[in-house]
């Protein structure tokens, strides 16, 4: 059959998605390209915020009318929202298939092939079944792919009052060190040069779902980025997203001495404000988040952070937003995604009843977008006139001669192709100039 996927959310999802083609391929299934042309439809879907969940079941409805055409098509939803809202889904969209949650999306395959044989409606929704080996499965990694997403956990532990997360994704595991060096060497050896780690929190790998952050001299994590970054043909290591406290001593260490972890460090703020802090239910206060920022400057001269922030939280004043955004200009984040509170059903957060009004939050939105730009800007420019090592990832989509490649800072940089060069090469760029979004320059030797 012919199978099209489409994926709202986190990387983690996109993971997912990836996963689960490479199950449906193994299976002799194929991928389709378009809509028109499937014969089965599956939405990976977010619940991460409001606007997220309507994307879906606005995109799921539309999906109906083809489904009239042609009635033998399948459709279903997978992931996070098929988790939050389980059967209650099918009332909206009762042209819908199957649901399955984030627990059992190794089953996708086995439903897909019911569903050709006899239709019923399929909902799947338990709770966090270790998936963990079945999910290892990666598609078109002998495709010339120099990139290449590695799940390291699952689930999360922290419940930040605010956070679906924790209620879709069920409590947090961790893979085994061994399992996750012998996936990315096989990724290597198909070509692979670059990984990015996900997980919800995964500077807490490896620390059997404590929520105490560990002794200074604790990381299971940095023992993992060790193991990793022996690896021999792998040239570029990222993760995402990690919880500032569990940023010991020993993972700053690691992140600073090996060369393969790249410079760029996403670490999420969410406000500058320790009572909206404290409220978030986030461990730390500003003063300890900087240490750590601080700690990583010191030791690491060219490093450069990017981060999570949420404006408009339930009774958030100017004065705490206003924290915020000196916090962030503190720091100098070069990269922040910029979210306005959306209330999440059966969170804590969604009960306090002084909620932030709309165009506030807009407002403080606005703001923060504002100064991020110019602060971008202002960093490009530095790059200008420098030497940047890049990993060349290919030609860039609108001008077939000009390549693209990333700075171990993941910033985007242009040049002029020559002979020999392809993806995966390490190159040095000498930077000429720069835009808002991306650096441009010249190949030297
Ligand atoms: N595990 C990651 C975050 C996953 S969700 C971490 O803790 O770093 C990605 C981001 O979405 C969060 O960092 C937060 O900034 C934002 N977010 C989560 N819940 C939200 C909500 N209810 N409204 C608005 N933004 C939210
Ligand atoms: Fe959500 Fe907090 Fe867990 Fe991140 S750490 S996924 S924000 S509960
Ligand atoms: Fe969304 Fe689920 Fe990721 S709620 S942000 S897709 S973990």
């Amino acid at each position: 059959m012919k199978i099209y996927i489409k994926t709202y959310g986190c990387q983690m999802n996109e993971r997912d998605s990836e996963a689960c083609s490479g199950m449906l391929v193994a299976r002799g299934h194929s991928l389709a390209e378009t809509e028109k042309e499937a014969d089965v439809l599956i939405y990976n879907t977010c619940s991460v915020r409001d606007q997220a969940e309507r994307k879906a079941i606005g995109k799921v409805g539309i999906m109906k009318r083809l489904k009239r055409k042609k009635p033998d098509l399948i459709i279903g939803i997978m992931g996070c929202m098929a988790q939050n809202h389980g059967e209650e889904l099918l009332k909206e969209l009762p042209h819908v298939d199957f649901i399955i949650g984030t627990g059992q999306l190794h089953k996708v395959p086995d439903i897909i092939e019911e569903l050709s044989n006899e239709r019923v409606k399929h909902v799947l929704v338990t709770e966090n079944p270790d998936v963990l080996d079945e999910m290892a499965t990666h598609y078109a990694i002998d495709n010339n792919q120099i990139f290449a997403q590695v799940a390291i956990t699952r689930g999360c532990n922290r419940f930040c009052s605010y956070c679906i997360v924790p209620y879709v994704r069920g409590r947090e595991i961790s893979r085994k060190i061994a399992d996750i060096v012998k996936e990315v060497n096989e990724l290597v050896q198909n070509g692979v040069k670059e990984i990015l780690l996900l997980g919800q929190n995964v500077a807490a790998f490896g620390l059997g779902g404590d929520v105490n952050p560990p002794a200074p001299d604790v990381s299971p994590f940095a023992d993992l980025l060790v193991e990793l970054n022996d690896i021999e043909g792998l040239e570029r290591i990222r993760f995402t997203s990690p919880y500032p406290s569990y940023f010991t001593d020993k993972l700053i260490n690691a992140i600073a001495t090996l060369p393969k972890v790249c410079n760029n460090i996403q670490l999420p703020l969410q406000s500058g404000s320790d009572r909206i802090l404290k409220k978030m239910n986030r461990q730390y206060t500003a003063e300890q988040y900087l240490e750590i920022i601080n700690k990583l400057k010191k030791s690491i001269p060219e490093v450069t952070f990017a981060t999570d922030v949420i404006v408009g939280f339930p009774e958030e004043t100017d004065e705490d937003f206003a924290a915020t955004r000196d916090l962030l200009n503190e720091v100098g984040f070069v990269n922040a995604y910029l979210f306005k509170y959306s209330p999440r059903q059966g969170t804590p957060a969604a009960k306090i009843a002084d909620q932030v009004p709309q165009e506030v939050k807009e407002n403080r939105h606005q703001i923060l977008l504002e100064d991020l730009k110019q602060r971008t800007v202002a960093h490009n420019k530095t790059f200008v006139g420098t030497t940047q090592q890049i990993l060349v990832e290919g030609p860039s989509k609108r001008n077939s001669e000009r390549w693209t490649g990333k700075t171990t800072n993941g910033k985007h940089v242009m040049f002029t192709w020559q002979d020999g060069i392809q993806p995966g090469s390490i190159i040095n760029v000498a930077i000429k100039h720069c835009s808002t979004a991306s650096l441009f320059g010249d190949i030297v030797e």
